[in-house]
């Protein structure tokens, strides 16, 4: 019970979340029809929105769980409230996957049975990107509690850095009204979301020990790895052994 600002300038980003709130629902859904496309290119945008869903539906568990670490340590007020809103925010993009999937895929991303070899290994990529996923929620999970604020949020910069640029890539490449609309509303998010992140960085790094600066390099690796997936960059086999590659 208490209102502790530190930084005003995540106060600031707060408060411009909440006007710029949005709702996924509200998107001009009936003009993505499943008639404009062929089957490959719904299994294509299926494929890439099961994809950035691996990610995005990571968000809210993550920042929720970040949310209670900082209730639990006391952090300023505006830190918490920071993670919440990207809780928030998070749970609408993972919403428009949902929505996109459901129109263009039905059963997708996993519940289908691939009709030819393409389909078959879309199936399977997507079904190892979730496995693989649930073994980075283990090890955050396990590192909330013990790792700092500063390691921690390496990670989170790193997704982040890579989705504000994703998604503004791609509202500006796309020249369909729905995604159009998405990407945008999501790529302004994400740019809200790394300055979130940003700022608490530049308040948090200059105190580093070489221990946690160690860590920090590992974790930008393992960010990296995660994020190949939506980076266009196949990571090296041995870097994602966990990853059926054979
Ligand atoms: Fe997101
Ligand atoms: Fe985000």
């Amino acid at each position: 019970m208490e209102w502790r600002v530190e930084t005003e300038k995540l106060a600031a980003i707060y408060e411009k979340s909440k006007r710029v709130v949005w709702n996924p629902a509200d998107l001009p859904w009936d003009g993505l029809n499943p008639d404009d496309f062929t089957r490959e290119q719904r299994l294509g945008i299926m494929y890439w929105f099961a994809v950035l869903a691996n990610f995005d539906a990571s968000g809210p568990a993550v920042f929720a769980r970040a949310t209670i670490q900082a209730f639990e340590k006391h952090e300023e007020d505006p830190v918490r409230k920071c993670f919440f809103s990207i809780t928030r925010d998070e749970m609408n993009h993972e919403e428009c996957c949902q929505r996109t999937i459901a129109k263009l895929w039905p059963g997708g991303p996993l519940d289908w049975t691939p009709a030819d070899d393409l389909e078959a290994a879309a199936h399977n990529n997507i079904g190892w990107l979730y496995h693989n996923g649930g073994r980075y929620w283990t090890g955050y999970t396990s590192a909330v509690g013990r790792y700092s604020l500063p390691v921690l949020f390496t990670s989170f910069m790193m997704g982040e850095m890579a989705a504000s640029t994703l998604f503004r890539g791609m509202a500006s490449g796309t020249g369909h009204p729905v995604f159009g609309e998405m990407f945008q509303r999501i790529g302004r998010d994400e740019s809200r979301h790394l300055q979130i992140c940003m700022t608490i960085l530049e308040t948090e790094w200059p105190g580093l020990t070489d221990a946690t600066r160690t860590l920090i390099t590992r974790q930008l690796r393992a960010g990296f790895v995660f994020l190949s997936m939506i980076l266009w960059e196949p990571p090296r086999a041995e870097a994602f052994s966990c990853c059926k590659t054979e």
